[in-house]
């Protein structure tokens, strides 16, 4: 009897509570077809993530002064805050169509590692603000540490395989504001660019707009139900796995009608390797069909290398 291959026609949506080797089989399949999954039952509290989306609202509401207090001249966008209209993708000469607020590590006093990551600044008109991101920070971590280990497995590596690769790492979490579309001049709300970091986990996609770009070349919308993650690989992962796993052109598009009248708010954690890990293909992704597309390179480097093209650093 003849089979064909199975290929997949959607992103797979999966839930962490299933059996490693289910969820590194989906989501491995997944990632390497669309770079993307959707994972509900991540484990992070329902209750902080309420706590996490009123403070976002309550920061962009500020007024603009105000949030211009915490912009901090040369440093790249990486704590605080960004003006709308900052960062541009890639290759585009249009800014998008958004603000945001950057937490970093919180690291312990005299780390090696503060070289890497600056001190976060923390908005003094919210005193919640910084006990909630911080702990929203450690269970992303957490979600994304389960997240690593699927992966591994479907690598063919150890479950614990990424653990000491993504410990201290320099992760960002980022609250994102696309305030209601006017002026738009043809930009959107995020131009197509892919994420420069390891995985990313990303709340708050509930909201339309977010479209990845298919291997055919069409835009497929993104749609997790409320609560649930959106993930998708970033480029440090696709080159790790010399581009076994996907890192996906993505964008988010401007609504039509009364959506276009209200704000966006999003929350992505950009899930970084340590600084100083070195990315190096790994020989598991490496054939006669597949050689080494990548020379060795540190985390940090990669890092430096991608925020003078966004226009975040010189
Ligand atoms: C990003 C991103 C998607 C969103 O910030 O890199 O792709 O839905 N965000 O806000
Ligand atoms: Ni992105």
């Amino acid at each position: 009897m003849m089979t064909t291959p199975k290929t997949d026609t959607t992103i797979a949506h999966v839930s962490l509570t299933q059996p490693v080797d289910t969820l590194a089989d989906q989501l491995g399949r997944s990632f390497a077809e669309f770079g993307f999954a959707v994972v509900s039952d991540h484990g992070i509290d329902p209750a902080l993530i309420a706590d996490a989306e009123r403070l976002s609202r309550a920061f962009f509401a500020l007024p603009e002064e105000t949030k211009r207090g915490y912009f901090i001249e040369g440093g790249g966008g990486a704590r605080g805050y960004t003006p709308y209209r900052t960062e541009k993708a890639v290759g585009h000469d249009t800014t998008d169509l958004k603000e945001f607020w950057h937490v970093g590590r919180t690291l312990p006093g005299g780390d090696p590692l503060e070289e890497f990551m600056p001190a976060n600044v923390w908005p003094a008109e919210l005193p919640e603000f910084r006990a909630v991101f911080e702990r929203l920070y450690a269970e992303f971590d957490k979600a994304g540490l389960r997240i690593l280990s699927a992966i591994a497995i479907h690598l063919g590596l150890k479950p614990d395989w990424f653990d000491s690769t993504v410990d201290q790492g320099n992760s960002v979490l980022r609250l994102l504001h696309y305030p209601p579309v006017e002026n738009a001049e043809g930009a959107v709300r995020a131009a197509p660019h892919g994420d420069i970091n390891t995985i990313t986990l990303l709340l708050g996609a509930e909201e339309a707009g977010l479209e990845l770009l298919s291997r055919q070349g069409e835009w497929i919308p993104v749609s997790p139900p409320p609560g649930a993650l959106a993930v998708n690989i970033g480029d440090m992962l696709s080159r790790l796995t010399n581009d076994r796993l996907r890192s996906t052109i993505h964008r988010v598009v401007n609504p039509q009608g009364e959506a276009s009248r209200r704000s966006r708010f999003s929350m992505p954690f950009f899930l970084h390797f340590r600084p100083d890990f070195v990315i190096e293909t790994l020989p598991e992704c490496v054939d006669a069909q597949h050689p080494d597309q990548y020379e060795p390179l540190s985390s940090h480097d990669f890092l430096m290398q991608r925020l003078r093209e966004i226009n975040l650093t010189k």
